[in-house]
């Protein structure tokens, strides 16, 4: 049925994934579950986490089996506030300055691990770094807070698919293979988190996200070096497929092809529009935040027809 017979308690395959309210008993449950080495889905005001204690190797394989995940991708450690987070990591100035300006958000800093950092082996890939995260919304950082240690979170997809931004999207990827998904509703910010590498004195842009390029160099004062794509890449948002939906993408298609789905911005159309099978306008007044919170559940929703 699964390859996980070798987990003791591992309850994924057989699980009945439990939807818990975002009400005190729910985060309270919720907490628990992580806490005795579960899997659990949870709202962050990006996208929903697939959590688990970072702590324990064991918890940590459970959300790669669960995503079916290449194992060589490090998940990001999240922290209920700022003060926890940088007790994980070596913090260089422009690390500091971004965990100040940023924290809690929609923002990832990979730095260098602390001698004394709680995340394990297996959550960091094997690399001396560590992705930090104080996600932005209350929802998650109570859970955080009775949580009591660093969770290791990707989002709550199956690898390859597209990011989930509502707890349906969690249950209809995941649903048998997690403990439960905490439901807070809709997602605000609709996107992952921006991640930058604050590494040996330079710091990168290894993933676009919540927080703009522009939103960094006007905090840090200087420009922001790319990130290359390498045989083993620093960040899976640098893969050649990433956000796939099911069905192919053709990206700025100029006219519609018979069968197509239609994925609007803005005023303009494609030539052909009524030859689409489905169409839906991420913002019809070209507002490129309103399009961020957009972007999954349409590519989803469109995936559907
Ligand atoms: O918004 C988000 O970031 C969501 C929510 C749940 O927090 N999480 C998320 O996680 O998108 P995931 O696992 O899908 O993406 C984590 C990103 C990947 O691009 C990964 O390679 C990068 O962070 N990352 C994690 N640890 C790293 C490390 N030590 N060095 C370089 N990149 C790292
Ligand atoms: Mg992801």
């Amino acid at each position: 049925m699964n390859d996980l017979g070798s987990i003791p308690d591992g309850g994924i395959g057989r699980d009945v994934t439990r939807r818990l309210r975002s009400d005190a008993e729910g985060v309270a449950e919720a907490a628990r579950l992580i806490r005795s080495g579960r899997v659990v889905g949870f709202p962050t005001e990006t996208v929903y986490g697939l959590g688990a204690d970072a702590t324990d190797a064991e918890a940590v394989a459970r959300i790669f089996a669960a995503k079916e995940r290449p194992h060589f991708n490090p998940l990001i450690a999240h922290l209920a506030d700022r003060e926890a987070a940088l007790t994980e990591g070596v913090f260089d100035d422009a690390a500091s300055r971004l965990a100040g300006a940023f924290w809690p958000g929609p923002l990832t800093l990979v730095v260098p691990a602390s001698s004394g950092c709680q995340v394990c082996d297996l959550a960091r890939a094997g690399l001396p770094s560590v992705a930090l995260r104080v996600p932005g919304n209350a929802l998650a950082r109570d859970l955080l807070a009775q949580v009591a240690r660093p969770v290791a979170a990707p989002s709550a997809n199956r690898s390859g698919r597209v990011s989930p931004t509502c707890a349906d999207h969690v249950v209809g990827d995941l649903a048998g293979r997690i403990a439960a998904v905490l439901d807070g509703g809709e997602t605000a910010v609709g996107v992952e988190s921006t991640v930058v590498a604050c590494l040996d004195g330079r710091v990168r842009l290894l993933r676009p996200g919540g927080i703009t390029r522009a939103a960094l160099v006007d905090c840090l004062g200087f420009t922001l070096a790319e990130a290359v794509e390498t045989a083993r890449p620093i960040g899976p948002g640098l893969l050649a497929s990433h956000y796939a939906p099911r069905a192919r993408v053709r990206l700025d298609a100029t006219a519609v092809r018979a069968g197509e789905a239609v994925l609007l911005f803005g005023s303009d159309e494609p030539q052909g529009m009524e030859a689409a099978r489905a169409q839906f306008n991420l913002s019809p007044a070209g507002d490129l935040t309103e399009a961020a919170t957009q972007l999954f559940s349409a590519l989803r929703r469109l995936d559907a027809t």
